[in-house]
């Protein structure tokens, strides 16, 4: 019994101690790189929800060429370009600023599949700076065509790129 009644004030007092770290603003919001086992862990996580999430299967062709020259442009129009970088166009310098930093979409085009792609872009990633671009008005059609655009992007060119975004 009075074990029960130690672990229960042990308990209470962990609560207040927690409650005093958090609200009383003793937690850091910084950015940090998080290394080891907490940047491991995040990252796994990260990964595993959108496996799950991620589902259903494209329904356009990913390898039409309108397709993959569209999503060309909705990607350096719609902001992605600022933080992830385009073929032959760097990231904004800001980027450098956020933690974790932005995932480079050329590994992304074979680590990730279609619809996990598809999820991301449309979902966002919380606690990260990925933004929800369902949330900012992207319909899911324009999300398809950056999909289709960054399965290509391992054997995209610059000058492809440079080409299909330029003003017309
Ligand atoms: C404000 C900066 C920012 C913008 C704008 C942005 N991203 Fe991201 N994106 C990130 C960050 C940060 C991550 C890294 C998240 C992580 O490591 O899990 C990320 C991750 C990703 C991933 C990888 C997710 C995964 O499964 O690991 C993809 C794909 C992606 N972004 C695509 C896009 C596309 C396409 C756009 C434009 C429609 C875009 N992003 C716009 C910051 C941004």
């Amino acid at each position: 019994m009075r074990i029960l009644a130690l672990i229960g004030a042990l308990a209470v007092i962990g609560a207040i101690a927690a409650a005093i770290f958090f609200f009383g603003g003793f937690f850091s919001v910084a950015e940090v790189e998080e290394k080891g086992v907490v940047g491991w862990a995040k990252a796994t996580v990260r990964a595993a929800s959108v496996s799950r999430h991620a589902q259903g299967a494209p329904p356009i062709s990913l390898d039409d060429a309108a397709t993959v020259q569209a999503g060309a442009r909705a990607f350096a129009t719609i902001g992605c370009v600022n933080c992830h970088g385009g073929p032959g166009v760097n990231w904004a310098k800001f980027s450098e600023g956020l933690q974790p930093v932005p995932a480079d979409l050329k590994e992304m085009a074979t680590a990730r599949s279609a619809p996990e792609l598809f999820w991301v872009i449309k979902n966002g990633i919380t606690m990260t700076g990925m933004p929800s671009f369902g949330a900012a008005g992207a319909t899911d059609q324009q999300i398809w065509t950056i999909v289709a655009f960054i399965k290509k992007l391992p054997t995209l060119s610059d000058a492809d790129y440079k080409a299909w975004t330029a003003a017309p």
